[in-house]
């Protein structure tokens, strides 16, 4: 691919919950730049030839035993290296400096000042907030390294060697609330590596669309569209590089948002605008025939995955031999499943929920496996995609059948669909209003209790819809949003009067941990 000969700073992974920040924001300075683990052998870095290093946080004490560490001629390379928290203690570690458990604890906001004579700190206030997370120190600096950067507690919270380019930060700069972290990060790839800053979307899309080529030939391509933007961004892209040889198979299972099988079908179907084969496969009754009776989430899971490979296979074996099957596979899967973190071994993901192991093609295209979420998403818009398409929020691949409790049917698909459409539209009216901030992911769930209530005299006995938004950065751990009450009210007045079937409407309040963002 292309991105091997692009300029590129590499970030040496320690184990830092932060590390994939890192590579995220030396990206948003139009930087290319990849994760690889501590253990990466100093021969494949010197082969990637890049223009910069950083290495990242980690939960360890360096001067511990088996603690992760660096070889010392990391450090002798003549590459402008960067260290952040345990890398920076590390740098100092394996230098010659002391690092040891600091008298104070710093974490959280706090007040730094800077020598901005520094090229790290180029254009900076010298008073300025950082975000500290740690428990040793560097008591001392290695030999040829001053110090570029104090707190109250913390005497080296930055210090450099600039004739060898080598500079350590104590704090955070990839974390948003260090204020000037990204101009800091700035700083050192631009000041400190040179870089030309090549990085950009329309410059990717190009590359991508020739490597395609390439690769593809006059071969036939597969791909399983669900409607997420990760597998509608790769369509577009295939679609432009090779037009009709790619096929797109759309499964509606009848899970699936309010409208949503035929905005897909209205982008990549034969009046959209991108010229590929797509297939529709209307599936709805032959889910809810299998859901049928089913109640345990896990069991409902597992059926709609089964069916979407027998129903994938069905159509393919159709299409016949094909040479490659298409995945919308992006970077955050690749680092977490191997390559970037601790071990070498790189799983292939899908995000379509298991795909046969057995559907006749010859190898793997994953076009977008070197692009972050918002990449992918700034690559959709640069390749035409309609704007509600390409910020749609997480969905589920079992979609629906896991926001119903317990049995799914026509019915309940149907009130979900309602009330999630008027939810989404109401918090979007309040975003844009200025009410509140967007949560990350918003939705309706159908509880499946029934409760007695009235309406125009009539006694009612109908269900109980349950409304869930969260923040989260990373999907993994959230906090239920807080959202205006004047919109809540709204909210629920829309959806019992205009939802049949709904007369009670909850707020769902639970964090993640205990609970999950999903309902099942
Ligand atoms: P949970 O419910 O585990 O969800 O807190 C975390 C994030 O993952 C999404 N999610 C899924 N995505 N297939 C997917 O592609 C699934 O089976 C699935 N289950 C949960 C969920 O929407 C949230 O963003």
């Amino acid at each position: 691919m292309a991105q091997e000969t692009q300029e590129k700073v590499i970030v040496i992974d320690f184990g830092g919950q932060y590390n994939q920040l890192v590579a995220r924001r030396v990206r948003e300075c139009s930087v290319y730049c990849e994760i690889y683990s501590y253990r990466t052998p100093l021969e494949k870095i010197k082969e990637m030839n890049p223009v910069g290093i950083i290495l990242t946080g980690g939960p360890n004490s360096c001067y511990e035993e088996g603690a992760p560490t660096y070889t010392k001629e990391l450090f002798e390379l003549g590459i402008p290296i960067l260290g952040l928290c345990y890398g920076a203690q590390l740098m100092q570690h394996v230098l010659g400096g002391k690092v040891e458990k600091a008298p104070v604890r710093e974490y959280g906001k706090t007040e730094t000042f800077l020598n901005t004579e520094s090229p790290l700190f180029q254009g900076l206030e010298e008073q300025t907030i950082v975000w500290m997370s740690h428990f040793d120190y560097i008591s001392q600096t290695a030999p040829g390294f001053s110090i570029c950067a104090h707190t109250n507690d913390c005497p080296v919270a930055a210090c450099e060697n600039r004739e060898k380019n080598l500079y350590a930060i104590q704090f955070h700069p990839e974390v948003l609330h260090t204020v000037r972290g990204k101009e800091i990060l700035s700083n050192f790839v631009y000041n400190v590596c040179h870089c030309s800053g090549s990085w950009r979307m329309d410059s990717f899309v190009e590359s991508a669309i020739q490597s395609i080529r390439e690769k593809v030939g006059d071969g036939k391509v597969l791909l399983a569209l669900s409607g997420g933007v990760d597998s509608s961004v790769a369509a577009a892209l295939l679609a432009k590089a090779i037009g009709k040889q790619l096929t797109c198979v759309f499964v509606d299972h009848g899970l699936l948002r309010k409208n949503e099988g035929d905005e897909v079908e209205g982008v990549f179907g034969p009046n959209g605008e991108f010229d590929l084969n797509f297939i529709r496969v209307n599936a709805q009754e032959r889910y809810y025939s299998k859901l049928a009776g089913v109640e345990e989430p896990e069991s409902k899971r597992k059926i709609i995955g089964e069916e979407f490979i027998r129903i994938f296979e069905e159509e393919a074996k159709k299409i016949g031999a094909v040479d490659f099957l298409a995945q919308g596979t992006i970077y955050p899967d690749v680092v977490e499943s191997g390559l970037g973190g601790e071990s070498a071994v790189i799983k292939s993901h899908h995000n379509v929920g298991g795909l046969p192991d057995f559907v006749d093609f010859k190898e793997i295209i994953e076009p977008l496996r070197d692009l972050f979420k918002d990449e992918v998403r700034k690559a959709g818009l640069e390749l035409g995609l309609p704007e509600y398409l390409v910020f749609r929020q997480p969905f589920p691949g079992p979609g629906l059948g896991i926001r119903i409790i317990g049995e799914v049917n026509a019915e309940k698909v149907a009130i979900v669909q309602d009330a999630d459409y008027i939810y989404r539209e109401e918090i979007k009216k309040a975003v844009k209003e200025g009410l509140m901030e967007e949560p990350n992911q918003y939705f309706a769930a159908l509880t499946n209790m029934r409760s007695v209530g009235v309406m125009g005299d009539e006694r009612t006995y109908d269900y109980a819809v349950a409304l869930r938004a969260v923040r989260t950065i990373d999907f993994m751990t959230a906090e239920a949003a807080e959202l205006p009450w004047s919109v809540v009210q709204t909210v629920m007045s829309r959806i019992i009067n205009e939802v049949k079937g709904v007369n009670r409407v909850f707020y769902d309040l639970t964090s993640k941990p205990p609970g999950t963002i999903e309902m099942e």
